[in-house]
């Protein structure tokens, strides 16, 4: 008698890293979220475009010299983010991965809020993923397992007061993720959105809120997201685990958005034996 198939074992992804071999262009690169999944993203065995307004981008360049190729790319002007994916995929032939991470926060009470401020931002939040999206979509439709990935924030779920035009311009960027999931699914583009609730990143620790740290940490988990967190979920969306996954928001928020939680006990009760 044959003895039985051994049982199958955990998936093996491709040698070297589960992105080996792709190429990735991600947006505000230079630090927080956007330089945690560019390190992430090499890591898993990617080279990518890492693209920021700050000069700051070039030390990731500096540090990771054989699979980043830093640009100056600013999201609102065409003519930048043409250059970029240009000098990318000229240096590293493809582009697999677009993530539309850049953004910018500004709070100001509505009757304060000005046309320029608010269009100055929607241009960073929105208009910079609708360009980036149809720059790189030559490139995308060329390869066998294209990914884009766009940060939104709970700020797209449920509103935030004195922020009109934040709040607003990630509702916009999530209607986009929509319409693009649905056109572009005819060419295999998978198209998602990463749904980041309080992270310790340059955007909200500044040096005039030195209470921000205690107050994001109010989360139901008990603690504010970390950078690595969210570059985790872009992996995970960049990849081919979640190749059914197109027009889907995936919220990591340490559980804020689920519902009214109770006031969190300081330790966990004593175990009668
Ligand atoms: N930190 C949070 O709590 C939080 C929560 C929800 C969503 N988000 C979103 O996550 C994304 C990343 O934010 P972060 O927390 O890492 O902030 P961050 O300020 O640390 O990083 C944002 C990066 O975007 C870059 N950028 C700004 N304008 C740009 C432009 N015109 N062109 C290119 N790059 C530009 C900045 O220079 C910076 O490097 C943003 O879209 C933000 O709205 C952040």
């Amino acid at each position: 008698m044959s003895s039985p198939e051994p049982p199958p074992g955990p998936p093996s992804g491709p040698p070297g890293g589960e992105l080996a071999g792709r190429v990735a262009l991600v947006t505000g690169a230079a630090r927080g979220q956007g330089r945690a999944i560019t390190e992430l993203f090499v890591a898993a065995g990617a080279r990518v475009i890492a693209g920021d307004v700050l000069a700051e981008i070039k030390e990731l360049a500096d540090e990771l010299p054989d699979a980043v190729h830093a640009v100056h790319l600013d999201v609102t002007d065409t003519a930048s983010w043409q250059r970029a994916a240009a000098a990318g995929t000229d240096r590293f032939g493809r582009l697999d991965v677009l993530v539309n991470n850049a953004g910018v926060l500004r709070r100001a009470p509505l009757a304060e809020e000005t046309a320029e401020g608010f269009e100055q931002l929607w241009r960073v939040n929105c208009l910079g993923a609708y360009l980036g999206l149809q720059t790189c979509l030559p490139h995308l439709r060329r390869v066998p397992a294209p990914s884009v990935i766009n940060t939104l924030s709970t700020a797209a779920l449920a509103a935030w007061e004195h922020h009109a035009a934040y709040a607003s311009s990630k509702w916009a960027l999530r209607g986009l993720t929509k319409v693009a999931a649905l056109e572009l699914a005819a060419d295999g583009i998978r198209v998602n959105a990463i749904v980041p609730g309080p992270v310790l990143t340059p955007m909200v620790l500044r040096a005039d809120d030195p209470d921000a740290e205690r107050r994001l940490s109010a989360t139901p988990l008990g603690r504010a997201g970390r950078p690595a967190d969210i570059a985790e979920l872009a992996l995970f969306l960049a990849g081919d685990r979640s190749s059914y996954i197109t027009g889907a928001e995936i919220v990591a928020d340490g559980g804020q958005t689920a519902g009214v939680a109770r006031p969190r006990r300081a330790s966990r009760p004593e175990v009668s034996r």
